[in-house]
């Protein structure tokens, strides 16, 4: 079955914290929950990895008493297998782990499903799909980046939706459970496209926290992924 053909695929919006306020971190985050968010995105970033520091474990802790949707937190750090089973019982409901940082990322994510998270495998702009094909079988989702990680408001890189086509052919083809999940530069103008390769989950920073409006950015933006 086709993207185009598959029109039933469900759409999840993860607005990504990155962009809230963070003085008001858990209003922030029960806003966007009551404004019809289905995953809260959570960036974890090491000043290494990426250049930009981010949030550490007692954060995705508070977040997690702040609502009741799944977290789903994306680690941009450099060996992460140091780290699961922190985020892990900290609260994260998926772990993705970059391929870039995992030299056993057969390994890493059988540890990510044996800590008790869904696994993630992130790939940047310039990663190929083939990093990830012989871990299909064993994950329970791939984030493209759309944008180089580490910051938030940047533009996105369109030359990705191949590699999304790429990964949704075998994901189809196989048979398999796996969601594609796309982040950076996402906003209406640019997830129709995304939706169109293949995309299930929409993470959105700036399209969501950077608008005065939750409620009408989150539906603008499920309406725009048709
Ligand atoms: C970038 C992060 C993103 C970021 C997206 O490295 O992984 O999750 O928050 O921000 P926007 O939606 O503003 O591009
Ligand atoms: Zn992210």
């Amino acid at each position: 079955m086709s993207a185009e053909a598959d029109k039933t695929r469900e759409i999840l919006i993860a607005p990504s914290i990155l962009a809230s306020d963070f003085a008001h971190l858990g209003a922030e985050v029960k806003a966007v929950e009551e404004a019809g968010a289905d995953w809260i995105h959570v960036d974890v970033m090491d000043g290494h990895f990426v250049p930009n520091l981010t949030i550490g474990p007692p954060i995705v802790e508070a977040v997690k008493r702040s609502t009741s949707l799944p977290l789903d937190v994306h680690l941009m750090i450099e060996e992460p297998e140091r780290y699961i089973e922190d985020y892990v019982s900290a609260g994260a409901d998926t772990v993705g782990v970059h391929v870039e940082t995992c030299p056993h990322l057969h390994s890493t994510v059988a540890q990510i499903r044996k800590a008790g998270a869904r696994a993630c495998v992130v790939l940047n702009p310039a990663t190929p799909a083939e990093s990830v094909e012989y871990v299909l079988d064993g994950i329970d989702q791939i984030l493209v980046m759309s944008v180089n990680p580490g910051f938030g408001g940047q533009k996105f890189i369109p030359e990705v939706l191949p590699k999304v086509e790429k990964l949704r052919r075998w994901i189809d083809e196989r048979r398999l459970q796996v969601d594609i999940e796309i982040d950076g530069g996402i906003g209406p103008k640019t997830i129709g496209q995304a939706a169109s390769a293949g995309v299930n989950v929409f993470v959105a920073g700036t399209a969501i926290f950077g608008q005065d409006d939750y409620r009408a950015a989150i539906a603008e933006l499920r309406h725009a992924a048709g």
